[in-house]
């Protein structure tokens, strides 16, 4: 399959990461349907390039994940690559952790990830050409205080993205993960206040302690580095690199 004028579906890509890995494709030439629950949203940053689509969707629900599959088939075509992007992080020690935030993790960034995979497997395996990127997270691999539920949420996704690379591995299609460091969004922006409040520090000893205190280089990475990876990834190029967790995270 050549390397453009692909249909790329993005979840959580009206915003931050998933947004500049959106423009990262549409610049590349590809089709980009990018998912969220937000219209309003969605309708901003499709206006950001010409090849973005806008499509609401709830990840988590899958009838709503089924009818958006189904619009994405009429409106631009059959799926060749699915970035799993969306996400959300709740703060709170395991023991005041209220089930419904625990839900509500897990639910987007786990159940969210094997909806779209299990509804956009079918149109790759057809094609006997696919590529499944999925956005853990350094915490993929790494715990930390406070977010258990994002913690669990991202190294199960790693393991989901290797089953998948596996019954996949054979018909032509890949799945990594992305493993991406801090990254200057406003995911990472929001957190700051609550984690100066639990320490009783400062937004910027909170950024120094649990964002950048053990990073090499002492920088958030950029979201149009991620983009950039995940173009190579969905490219011939990289055809023979599957079930592999790359990090993208400044040194570590
Ligand atoms: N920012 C970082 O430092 C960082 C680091 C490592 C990994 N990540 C991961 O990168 C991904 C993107 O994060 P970001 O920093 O761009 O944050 P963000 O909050 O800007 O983007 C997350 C997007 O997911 C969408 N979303 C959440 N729940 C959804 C649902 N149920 N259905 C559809 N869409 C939903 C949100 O609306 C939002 O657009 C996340 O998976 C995050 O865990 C971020």
């Amino acid at each position: 399959m050549a390397n453009s004028n692909r249909v790329v579906v993005i979840t959580g890509g009206g915003s931050g990461i998933g947004l500049a890995i959106a423009q990262a494709f549409a610049d590349n030439g590809d089709k980009v349907a990018i998912l969220g629950r937000t219209k309003e949203k969605l309708d901003i940053a499709s206006e950001s390039h010409e090849n973005l689509y806008g499509f609401s969707c709830d990840i988590q629900q899958e009838e709503s994940v089924k009818e958006t599959i189904q619009a994405i088939h009429d409106q631009l075509g059959k799926i060749s690559v699915l970035v799993n992007n969306a996400g959300l992080q709740r703060i709170h020690s395991v023991e005041e952790f209220p089930l419904e935030d625990w839900e509500q993790v897990i639910g987007t960034i786990l159940t969210g990830t094997f909806l779209m995979t299990k509804y956009t497997l079918p149109d790759m395996q057809e094609a006997e050409w696919g590529r499944v990127i999925t956005i853990s997270s350094g915490h993929g691999r790494r715990p930390d205080k406070y977010k258990s539920a994002y913690v669990a949420a991202k190294y199960g996704q790693i393991g989901f993205t290797d089953t998948v690379a596996m019954e996949n591995a054979q018909k032509g299609i890949t799945a990594n993960s992305i493993l991406p460091g801090a990254t200057d969004t406003e995911l990472i922006q929001n957190q700051l206040g609550e984690l100066a409040k639990k320490d009783g520090t400062s937004k910027q000893e909170a950024l120094e302690t649990h964002i950048l205190g053990a990073q090499w280089m002492k920088e958030l990475i950029q979201p149009e580095e991620i983009g950039a990876l995940a173009v190579f990834l969905a490219s011939d190029g990289a055809a023979k690199i599957t079930g592999e967790s790359i990090g993208i995270t400044g040194g570590e």
